[in-house]
């Protein structure tokens, strides 16, 4: 009898253990109760801003990206600097580039008319990266919620954090192996640029000076990007030149051909460990869809604040 006691007492304290250190309690039922409305009012709102301009579905679902690789996805992107607090929209991966901020205030301010004081802008940016996926007819899947809303921030963490265009193939995979996402991860998220814009900026020194590009594909992009930095810096070209607003495998199609825009994007498919990965992707659109659900779904698990931590805020510009 003694010994049963002692051996569910352990069984117990086991089991509070594990529940305690399961890394995400995150769960795609989490607002069924509090916010039956949720999912339909996040969309018509994405819908309508994608409607009226195609790329918005891009710039919604980089800054998920961006939330998620700076201190986990905990809406820390949405904070506005002021005079006293440094957020993360002037970093140099943000400033002049993501955009999109307005369409999520709008998102969470119809969320607030259905259910006050219940979802977190963490949360939100997550429904929206799927809903402009799905908008622009790549896969779907259920989205994990439950997060909550950081009351800070971190400049120095999203210039370290999130990689830049020049990053050779090592630093693209150590980067997402900062955040616990293997190689094979980052090959399929970096799908997401089958959609959406870059600045000349960015690009640059890739159609002037690589070799391992394809010279018409080059010499269009020269086109409307001076060689001459400081001009024309903010240019803009289509990630995937095929179709920048559907999201389809064509970007690992590009670089298969050397048309791979960024420096980082053509690091996947550039004689090493990732070319395989890069021609199944090309050739078989199911496999990278797959793929890259499985991997947006593990990217949401990055470090959410659950339970009392954090705060589910009001307006996602500012704390409470
Ligand atoms: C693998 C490392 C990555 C690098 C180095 C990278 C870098 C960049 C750069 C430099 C731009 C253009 C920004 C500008 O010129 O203003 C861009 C755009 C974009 N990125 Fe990435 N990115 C990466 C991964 C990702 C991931 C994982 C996602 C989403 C899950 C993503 C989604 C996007 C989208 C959708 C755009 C277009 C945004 C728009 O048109 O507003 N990127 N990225
Ligand atoms: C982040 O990068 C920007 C742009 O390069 C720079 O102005 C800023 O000082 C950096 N912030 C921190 C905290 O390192």
């Amino acid at each position: 009898m003694a010994s049963f006691s002692l051996l569910s007492t352990t069984l117990a304290l086991l089991l509070l253990l594990f529940l305690g250190t399961s890394s995400a309690q995150l769960s795609t039922s989490f607002y069924s109760n509090s916010c039956p409305n949720l999912f339909t009012t996040v969309k018509s709102t994405v819908n309508s801003a994608i409607q009226n301009e195609r790329r918005m579905g891009a710039s919604l679902l980089r800054l998920f990206f961006h939330d998620c690789f700076v201190n986990g996805c905990d809406g820390s992107l949405l904070l506005d600097d002021t005079s006293n607090f440094i957020g993360e929209k002037n970093a140099a991966p943000n400033r002049n580039s993501a955009r999109g901020f307005n369409v999520v205030d709008n998102i969470k301010s119809n969320v607030e008319k259905v259910c006050p004081g219940v979802v977190s802008c963490a949360d939100i940016l997550a429904i929206t990266a799927r809903d402009s996926v799905v908008i622009l007819g790549g896969p779907s899947w259920n989205v994990k919620l439950g997060r909550r809303d950081a009351r800070t921030a971190s400049q120095a963490a999203a210039n370290n954090s999130i990689p830049p265009p020049t990053s050779s193939l090592s630093n693209l995979i150590s980067s997402f192996s900062a955040q616990g996402l293997s190689a094979r991860e980052m090959v399929a998220l970096s799908g997401s640029h089958t959609i959406g814009q870059a600045r000349c900026t960015n690009f640059r020194n890739r159609i002037y000076n690589e070799n391992n590009i394809d010279s018409s594909f080059a010499s269009t992009r020269k086109g409307n990007c001076p060689r001459a930095s400081g001009s024309g810096d903010n240019n803009l070209a289509p990630l995937d030149l095929q179709t920048p607003t559907a999201f389809d495998n064509n970007y690992y199609k590009n670089l298969v051909n050397r048309r791979g825009l960024l420096h980082s994007d053509q690091q996947l498919f550039n004689g090493g460990s990732t070319d395989s990965q890069v021609r199944t992707y090309s050739n078989n659109p199911s496999t990278f869809n797959s793929d890259f659900v499985a991997a947006m779904i593990k990217m949401g698990d990055i470090k959410p604040l659950t339970g009392s931590n954090g705060e589910i805020r009001k307006n996602c510009r500012r704390r409470n």
